[in-house]
């Protein structure tokens, strides 16, 4: 079983409206709300593949039946320990008829101390004789240390399970020094973790291939629109981005997270997990209901080749 970790979920609230005005009243054309965050999205895109995963976190007791009533309307598990506060909301505004701009409006969500965060690491190693894959991603709550995940990491890799960090800023910077299983980055975390802009893909692949050799398994960087590659023990593989129309690229990153955790637990090869992951983005930001036919649909549309261009030295993991 896969389990995605959710520090802080939240209720994701869409409003839609005809026009967005500041400071005036907007009258809302439909609305709905449902439990988001990374992890949770994350849960939503295996179950699609077939692949069963629980949700285990943290929930602000004061609003949180709800939130367990629509997880298992959505058919997803989850174990969250009870903190004090409130669930966050997050809102997304959506202008449909005239900028077509979608406002958020995020929550920061419940605090958390040292004694919850030492409940959440117990509950996670009470499941350790049956995880395959631990996904940490998305932000850490307010008041939690920025190597949290570092230290999760780094007590589950010592029992044997393979992690899998998607995060940003200083948890990245920290998670990373745990050699997690698989990275996720997108281009701009990656480059703000190292400080500079790359100009090339294959600057890209050679800093991939930099954490590889230093002790993560596989690195995935996304490229948005221009597709999405990944560097492993093998060298590095790109996916050029696929040309669709695009309905929104909220979750697209978490969509590619699951594929690729998919693809590599089935075939055990970096070059099927970026098929996959890519195939899982793609029908992401082109569908409002993905599902697993659709998503073997758009299987077919992915191209993967080896990037051979880059810096010698660097041109494999084990030298
Ligand atoms: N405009 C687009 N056109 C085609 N494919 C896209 C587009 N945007 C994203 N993708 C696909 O989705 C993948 C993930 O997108 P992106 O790099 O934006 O991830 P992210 O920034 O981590 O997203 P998230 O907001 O979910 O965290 C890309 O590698 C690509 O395969
Ligand atoms: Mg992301």
């Amino acid at each position: 079983m896969i389990v995605c970790v959710c520090m802080n979920p939240s209720y994701d609230r869409t409003m839609e409206v005809a026009g967005m005005h500041l400071g005036e009243t907007n009258r809302v054309l439909s609305s709905q709300s449902v439990p988001g965050g990374k992890g949770i999205n994350v849960s939503i895109a295996l179950d699609i593949l077939g692949q069963s995963s629980i949700c285990i976190g943290l929930a602000g007791e004061k609003n949180r039946s709800q939130f367990d009533r629509m997880l298992k309307e959505m058919h997803l598990h989850g174990d969250f320990l009870s903190i004090p506060g409130e669930i966050r909301t997050n809102i997304k505004i959506i202008d449909r008829d005239q900028t077509r701009l979608v406002t958020e409006l995020n929550e920061p969500g419940p605090e958390v101390d040292e004694k919850t965060l030492r409940h959440l690491t117990d509950l996670l190693l009470s499941y350790r004789s049956s995880i395959s894959m631990l996904v940490l991603t998305g932000s850490l709550p307010p008041k939690a240390p920025a190597d949290y995940y570092r230290q999760v990491i780094a007590k589950m890799q010592k029992h044997g399970i393979p992690c899998v960090l998607d995060a940003s800023g200083e948890a990245l910077k920290e998670g990373l020094k745990a050699s997690p299983f698989l990275v996720k980055p997108n281009r701009s975390e990656l480059e703000q973790l190292e400080g500079t802009q790359f100009c090339s893909p294959q600057e890209i692949a050679a800093c991939a291939m930099k954490y590889v050799k230093s002790g993560v398994q596989m690195m995935a960087v996304s490229l948005g629109k221009e597709g999405a590659l990944i560097a492993g023990a093998d060298g590095v593989f790109q996916a050029k981005g696929v040309k669709v129309k695009t309905l929104t690229t909220v979750g697209a990153g978490d969509f590619m997270v699951a594929g690729l955790i998919d693809g590599y637990l089935r075939t055990h090869n970096s070059q099927e997990a970026l098929k996959i992951g890519s195939a899982m983005a793609a029908m992401r930001i082109t569908s409002l209901t993905p599902d697993r036919e659709e998503a073997e649909a758009r299987i077919k549309d992915i191209e993967v080749s080896p990037i051979d261009k880059f810096p010698k030295e660097l041109s494999g993991a084990g030298e």
